[in-house]
């Protein structure tokens, strides 16, 4: 299944959900405070930025925002709401105009790149992009791979009135699809699935290495809480030497 097969009109019609969700104030607004911090001033770009969830409330503060996303129906949500310059094209290779003191991908989707040699290529075009002494932001959950059973591939992640949510697992490739199912009362379900390859931190580390950046922190999320081997994700920040 291919990425703009998967971020389609339809899918771009759902996502928003204004004030609910990963769009409730709470979730969004300590990830806007934090990476405006980091900007510290300077131009920000944001690696799949989606209908810009994070990016028009950072955008909102007078920083200077710009994107890279693969969709264009996803933009087409995006520029609804603000004009925000956005690059249509892949994280991993395209270019946006201009050096940045910060550049951020978050909501797991480091992950929607499927291999490892694509997601090493992504921490180099972040590399890319940034001053001396910039910032590559990226917001993670851990693999769960402890919740799965011996001889079980699959983890049912969400089951709520009309929604199915179940993870499959490829441990050798290193790949799970999340499926979400959603019914009603009637025989008919709607599927909806998303391929990712999983990270554990220290491979996540060693990428960022591997692009000459250097771990500068780790916590457990935007408000700085202690990253633990009980934290479900992970917002690492990532330095470039220099300044
Ligand atoms: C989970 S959404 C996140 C959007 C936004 N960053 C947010 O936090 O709401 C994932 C986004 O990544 C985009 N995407 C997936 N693979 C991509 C790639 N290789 N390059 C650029 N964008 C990509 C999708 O089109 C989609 O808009």
């Amino acid at each position: 299944m291919r990425q703009e097969d998967i971020w389609d009109v339809e899918t771009a019609e759902r996502y928003d959900t204004p004030g609910r969700g990963v769009f409730a104030a709470e979730v969004v607004e300590p990830a806007v405070a934090r990476l405006a911090a980091l900007a510290g001033g300077g131009r920000v770009l944001e690696f799949a930025i989606g209908t810009g969830r994070v990016a028009v409330p950072l955008a909102a503060r007078g920083i200077s925002v710009t994107g890279i996303e693969l969709s264009r129906p996803m933009l087409a949500k995006l520029h609804e709401k603000a004009d925000i310059p956005v690059v249509v094209g892949d994280m991993a290779t395209a270019t946006a105009p201009g050096r940045y003191s910060l550049v951020y991908l978050v909501y797991n989707t480091i992950g929607n790149l499927l291999t490892q040699d694509e997601q090493v290529e992504c921490f180099r075009n972040a590399a890319r992009h940034l001053d001396p002494g910039g910032r590559f932001v990226i917001e993670l959950g851990v693999p769960e791979l402890r919740r799965l059973p011996p001889g079980q591939d699959a983890v049912v992640f969400g089951a709520e009135s009309g929604y199915l949510g179940v993870d499959t697992y490829d441990t050798v490739r290193q790949h799970l699809v999340s499926h979400h199912f959603r019914f009603g009362d009637g025989r008919e379900a709607r599927l909806g699935r998303c391929p990712q390859r999983y990270i554990w931190p220290a491979e996540l580390d060693l990428m960022g290495r591997l692009a000459g950046f250097e771990l500068e922190s780790r916590h457990a999320d935007w408000a700085g809480a202690e990253f633990t081997a009980k934290s479900p994700s992970h917002v690492s920040v990532y330095r470039l030497p220099g300044r």
